[in-house]
């Protein structure tokens, strides 16, 4: 038996151990969705079409009426997992209440620890949240900002982050300074630079988007908290679009605040964010929703959400399992190698412009064609050839995000190519 295999169903056995419950436990569907984990142990280097196109055929019900390059919205769900979730959701709809107080508190607990083990960090330094969002908007807004305190952001961190601390700036309570941070950085030290350079003697938190939204640029997130912590600042890292696609640990992140997302490289259902904050940062904190009986060291008191969406919680060991049978690694390197078929080829065309560092990225990357509108393009694109990519907001031009998955075949990258070079003639 291989290691891949051992592992796995490990997983599965410790899944159903720690939750003690009995048919419930989530991870049990993996024993009846008949995943061959053989599928998993031989080949999968980046370039081994047979290997994902069988993952995909297998694993992944995706639709082929068009071509998705489209992922970085959110990524499918595993078949296995996803019937995991259906199972979930009848359950949660049949038991009603007697499974929400009697079952849940307990089975969500047991939840909470196996995904602080994946993440590698303490089961009292997470919650689970809807969403990235909300994630950072709790570690954001809590954060026991002083009067004249500075914040550091550039055009490629994410909107909804940038807007909640111009909010926090509206109220008067800190000074936003952003820059703009070049596309196209030759290497990390030059990222590590431009942020040494950036900061004042009032800055007090840096936003690090790891993987930028916009143009995919990976940021180095560990080089830019250790020169920050040597002047007194916190970084505040926003790992929507990293956990799951790139491999990282939190704690070499040297983070004390890091905001991801499961539904998107996770293939958690749509609803599941992560919030990390390091032990002793969590007494400072304020709350956003109301909890006053909470110990303030306690991170629960960030997590008074209200009524939660049970099967999408429940659902959380089935993806992290189906994910780490998929291996980071061999999904980073192909993520990167379908990210580079289709740049080798548009960036010899001198119409085409590239907007993204090929060695400071993965999945993530966006162009744009010189003289023509971004959403002309990505319409052009849908319209004409059944690809669906996105136009992003960047400077005055905008660009074009192209975001393949684990179930992108390189021929389907390839349709993209052809497809811009027909449009620019
Ligand atoms: C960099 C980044 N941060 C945060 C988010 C927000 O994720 P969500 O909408 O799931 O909260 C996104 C979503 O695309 C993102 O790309």
């Amino acid at each position: 038996m291989s290691n891949n295999r051992k592992e796995f169903l490990q997983q599965l056995g410790a899944g159903l151990v720690v939750t003690g419950l009995p048919a419930i436990a989530s991870a049990e569907i993996f024993l009846e969705t008949g995943i061959d984990t053989n599928d998993f142990d031989n080949g999968g280097a980046a370039d081994d079409e047979k290997y994902w196109k069988n993952i995909a055929r297998k694993y992944y019900a995706v639709s082929r009426d068009y071509i998705n390059l489209e992922n970085g919205y959110y990524g499918l769900q595993p078949k296995p997992v996803l019937q995991a979730f259906q199972k979930n959701i009848t359950l949660a709809n049949t038991e009603g209440a007697r499974f929400a107080r009697k079952v849940y508190p307990e089975l969500s607990a047991s939840i909470k620890k196996e995904l602080a083990a994946f993440l590698q960090v303490s089961a009292e330094e997470i919650i689970i949240t809807r969403n990235a969002t909300e994630a950072l908007n709790i570690a954001i807004q809590g954060y026991p900002f002083k009067e004249g305190d500075e914040v550091l952001i550039n055009q490629l961190d994410y909107f909804s982050m940038i807007e909640a601390f111009r909010m926090l700036e509206k109220r008067g309570r800190i000074k936003v300074n952003a820059f703009e941070m070049p596309l196209l950085p030759a290497n990390e030290d030059e990222i590590v630079e431009i942020y040494r350079k950036q900061v004042t003697d009032k800055t007090k938190v840096i936003l690090l988007t790891h993987v930028s939204n916009i143009n995919g640029l990976i940021v180095p997130v560990a080089k830019i908290a250790a020169m920050a912590k040597q002047k007194g600042i916190d970084v505040m890292t926003d790992s929507a679009h990293a956990l799951g696609q790139i491999p990282f640990s939190i704690a070499a992140l040297g983070s004390d605040y890091v905001g991801m997302n499961l539904h998107k490289w996770i293939g958690n259902p749509i609803g599941a964010g992560v919030l990390y904050i390091k032990k002793e940062r969590i007494k400072e904190m304020t709350v956003l929703f109301g909890d006053v009986n909470t110990a303030e060291d306690n991170i629960s008191k960030l997590a008074h959400f209200g009524t939660t969406p049970f099967a999408v919680v429940m659902t959380i060991p089935d993806s992290i399992a189906f994910h780490r049978l998929m291996d980071v690694e061999k999904i980073t390197k192909r993520l990167h190698y379908l990210k580079s078929t289709w740049i080798n080829e548009l960036e010899k065309n001198a119409a085409v412009e590239i907007v993204t560092p090929k060695n400071l990225s993965c999945a993530i990357a966006s162009f744009r064609i010189r003289d023509k509108k971004v959403a002309e393009t990505a319409d052009y694109l849908y319209k004409h050839h059944n690809i669906l990519t996105v136009n992003r907001a960047l400077g005055k031009d905008g660009c074009i995000r192209v975001t393949p998955s684990v179930y992108t075949s390189a021929e389907e990258v390839m349709k993209l190519v052809a497809a811009v070079k027909s449009y620019v003639g």
